[in-house]
């Protein structure tokens, strides 16, 4: 395993310290790996044309090594270093989410080192909304490939301690630009296929893709989400963004809901489990005497904030050793679907209807299994 000193600097998100950036290009050129923040979460940077330092990438995030990860440009000019054929419709998404969590696939340049796209023909590439990784991509000669900084299968980092708890010691450099603003990860946008298809639900909404992009297609996992129907198979999705704890995804909104489900967190509170609850701003309230941990994602009518606290709540409540971690979906629309990802990939298959009664029995058998 790549092992080094971890050197942390902290960096003025708005003026990047010119001294620091150049620094870490140097430890980049030299085939280093730097994490560093962007608006989205903490990317684990290496030179996107150099093959030894992108495979350390995969080897410190114990990612498998057939997951592609998405070059990082500071301009428009620089596609053409990344990418081949490229279409009229990628200038003009460029144009007008750039810079942005919006991440263009596209066909691959020979130059960008072969392991970046995971041995596909096809380059994932986007310019991330933040001073510290343009300024690095702009004083150096170098694109950035970078996955999110954490171990694969934890949630995305949005602090640069989130990076240091899972990578520290397998990073050169870590640049704290303070918290991730968005929260969640790019939207991953696929231009290779005959209509553009979205492959990941991210930052930028389906909803401001479709007024720009007529023949728009929602990769058929993320279909019945959309239109405001849990996923019925959430298996399908592999599984990633997860806490350690067991997690339970809860929808419904008929009246005896909230019952139901502080009833649900009696039955497991007896049966010996520590339960942790991620609870909207409005809904805390009820699980006050409930003996259970709630830690707060913001206003159910504030979904910006709910995906900036999301992964970092997942994080808090496994550090309070939780058993397994209670919550209530919110609205699917607008960044509301890339919330939904993230929770339907953390809970596997394990969404209940509180619209329904709970077959409390099976949820037993569910978390002994884990
Ligand atoms: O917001 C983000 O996208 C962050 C920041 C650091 O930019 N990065 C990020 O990277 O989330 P990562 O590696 O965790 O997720 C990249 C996603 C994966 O789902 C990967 O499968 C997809 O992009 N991807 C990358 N290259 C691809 C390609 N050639 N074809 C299809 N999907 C691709
Ligand atoms: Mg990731």
């Amino acid at each position: 395993m790549y092992s080094v000193k971890t050197q942390i600097f902290t960096v003025n998100a708005q003026e990047p310290d010119k001294a620091i950036i150049s620094y870490a290009v140097e430890k980049l050129g030299k085939g280093g790996l730097v994490a560093f923040p962007t608006e989205t979460v903490y990317g684990l940077g290496a030179n996107a044309f150099d093959f030894e330092a992108v495979s350390r990438i995969f080897e410190v995030k114990q990612r498998p090594s057939h997951d592609p990860v998405i070059v990082h440009v500071s301009s428009i000019s620089q596609l053409d270093s990344v990418a081949c054929d490229i279409p009229d419709i990628a200038y003009r998404l460029a144009e007008e989410f750039w810079p942005g969590a919006l991440t263009l696939v596209l066909s691959k340049h020979s130059k960008i080192a072969s392991n970046v796209s995971a041995g596909l023909d096809t380059v994932a590439v986007r310019m991330p909304n933040h001073k510290i990784p343009l300024a690095m991509i702009e004083v150096s000669n170098l694109l950035i490939a970078a996955p999110s900084a954490n171990l694969f299968t934890r949630p995305s980092p949005t602090t640069a301690q989130h990076v240091i708890d899972d990578l520290g010691n397998h990073v050169d450099i870590v640049l704290d630009g303070g918290i991730c603003s968005i929260g969640l990860e790019s939207t991953v946008l696929d231009l290779t296929s005959s209509s553009p298809t979205i492959l990941r639900p991210g930052g930028v909404s389906v909803e401001s893709l479709k007024k720009s992009i007529t023949n728009l297609k929602l990769n058929q996992h993320y279909v019945d989400t959309y239109n405001g129907i849990a996923m019925p198979s959430p298996g399908m999705l592999s599984k990633h963004y997860s806490p350690r704890a067991s997690f339970l995804l809860f929808t419904g909104n008929c009246e005896g809901a909230t019952r139901r489900l502080l009833e649900t967190i009696a039955f497991l509170v007896s049966h010996g489990y520590k339960i942790g609850v991620m609870a909207t701003d409005e809904d805390a309230g009820y699980f006050s005497e409930a003996g259970v941990e709630v830690v707060k994602l913001g206003s159910e009518n504030n979904l910006s904030e709910i995906g900036q606290n999301l992964f970092a709540q997942m994080r808090n409540l496994d550090k309070l050793n939780v058993d397994i971690i209670l919550m209530r979906a919110v609205s699917s629309h607008g960044l509301g679907l890339a919330i939904w990802d993230r929770l339907i990939r953390a809970a596997e298959q394990h969404v209940y209807d509180l619209d329904e009664p709970i077959n409390i029995d099976i949820m037993d058998e569910v978390i002994k299994q884990k």
